[in-house]
């Protein structure tokens, strides 16, 4: 069986096709991106093709309450619990063809060649892509992950709001993916994602894949600062409650905090929405909206980030004189990846001759929600532009993207033989 592989150019093909879906080009760089913002008309488009692809490589596909679609290709004992492998295809507005399209084509592009190569597994295979990974519309990443695995009440996420009102349970419904299925997943035998590492340290080794060892805490915050409008002109600096500033003052706080050390040497921290009203050149404004996004490989650092960073806007509420409401979104803890199915993935790796390394992952995943149900791991692949991703220029080699699914192929394979 050593001697299977997936098809690459098929493979590249699939991810090509899926990336035409949503696709739009960068005014400014005049480079091709794709917006598959999720339960969008676009990501409508996006699901029904990947669907029909799951179709008519023979699973039985079901779609879940939450909008999971999951495809099952049937074991030699069906009493058993899968295997299972997937990601995302929602996008951030700005992306690119591979963040999350390469683990749920992966998976597909692993059924394909099984078919062809009329290979059985003892466990049946479950292949899935989940709702809503990337969180920027509704405010909470891992959206259909996190129901499917038990974080999240299904309602709590239905009930969710983007920025114009709209309900995520009538958006889901609206593109038609409100399935009938259950959305709590029973707990597979392991669950495997290959994903692009959206970061430039595999590249800069020289690796051709990565082992991930687990996934850094999470914090999302939303900041809703109130202040009191005035003219631009005529109001003295002495007279303003301007919540600008203090947005201003606040991520300035952040860099100082990420870059300190005192919260361990890998903290980050971003301010990716900075959102004033009215936003307009002559007028203090009278609210501001931001985000906070935390990242940390420690819980007890991030803690004390949180605590730091809170005790600075009460600081900044007395001094400014403006009102500061902190609203969580997101926030999950350092996940570790099960030792036992990194060290299959670490096998196949070897036995391909391939140059790897463990990697701790930047980014979140759909992985790190399914690790509270099973033994759970990634795989890496490298990305080109020193891993840019979330944008246009976002990259992997096809030689890349096929050594990362050929090694998801044989995981499942070993996972699945017994
Ligand atoms: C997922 O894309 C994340 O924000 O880490
Ligand atoms: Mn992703
Ligand atoms: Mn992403």
């Amino acid at each position: 069986m050593t001697d299977l592989h997936i098809d690459g150019q098929r493979l590249w093909r699939s991810l090509e096709e899926l990336g035409r879906v949503g696709a739009y080009t960068d005014e400014r760089t005049g480079l091709i991106g794709v917006n598959r913002l999720a339960l969008t008309a676009a990501d409508g488009d996006g699901r029904r093709l990947v669907k029909r692809w799951f179709e008519e490589a023979g699973l039985a596909v079901r779609v879940d309450a939450i909008g999971n679609c999951i495809g099952r290709r049937e074991g030699r004992d069906p009493s058993k619990a899968p295997v299972m492998a997937g990601s995302h295809i929602d996008s951030v507005p700005t992306a690119g063809r591979f963040d999350g399209c390469l683990g749920v084509l992966g998976a597909l592009e692993v059924v394909r060649t099984l078919n062809d190569a009329r290979v059985a597994t003892e466990r049946p295979l479950e292949i899935a892509f989940f709702t809503d990974e990337e969180g920027c519309r509704f405010g909470t990443d891992m959206l259909g992950s996190a129901v499917a695995c038990g974080r999240l009440p299904l309602e709590r996420a239905l009930g969710l709001c983007d920025k114009d009102g709209k309900r995520a349970g009538d958006e889901l419904r609206a593109i038609g993916f409100s399935g009938d299925h259950p959305a709590r997943l029973a707990p597979p035998r392991a669950y495997v994602e290959c994903h692009i590492e959206q970061g430039p340290i595999l590249a800069a080794a020289g690796m051709d894949l990565g082992v991930v060892t687990g996934v850094q805490g999470i914090s999302w915050w939303e900041l809703t600062i109130a202040g009191r409008a005035a003219h631009a002109g005529t109001t003295p600096m002495r007279l303003r409650r301007d919540p600008g500033l203090a947005a201003a003052l606040i991520n300035v706080r952040l860099d100082e905090m990420a870059r300190s050390g005192r919260y361990g040497a890998e903290m980050r921290a971003t301010m990716g929405r900075i959102d004033p009203r009215p936003g307009l050149v002559n007028i203090v404004p009278s609210q501001v909206v931001c985000t906070v996004d935390l990242r940390n490989p420690e819980d007890a650092d991030m803690a004390a980030a949180e605590r730091d960073l809170f005790a600075y806007v009460k600081e900044i509420e007395t001094r400014l004189g403006v009102t500061v409401e902190a609203r969580q979104t997101a926030r999950t803890p350092r996940i570790r990846f099960s030792p036992d199915v990194q060290a299959v993935i670490a096998r196949q790796m070897e036995r391909a001759h391939l140059r790897f390394e463990t990697i701790l992952s930047g980014a979140g995943h759909d992985a790190q929600e399914l690790s509270a149900l099973c033994p759970t791991a990634m795989i890496f692949v490298p990305g080109e532009h020193d891993g840019i991703s979330h944008n246009p220029r976002e990259y992997s080699t096809p030689e890349a993207c096929a050594r990362g699914v050929d090694v998801l192929l044989h995981t499942l394979l070993e996972l699945g033989a017994t």
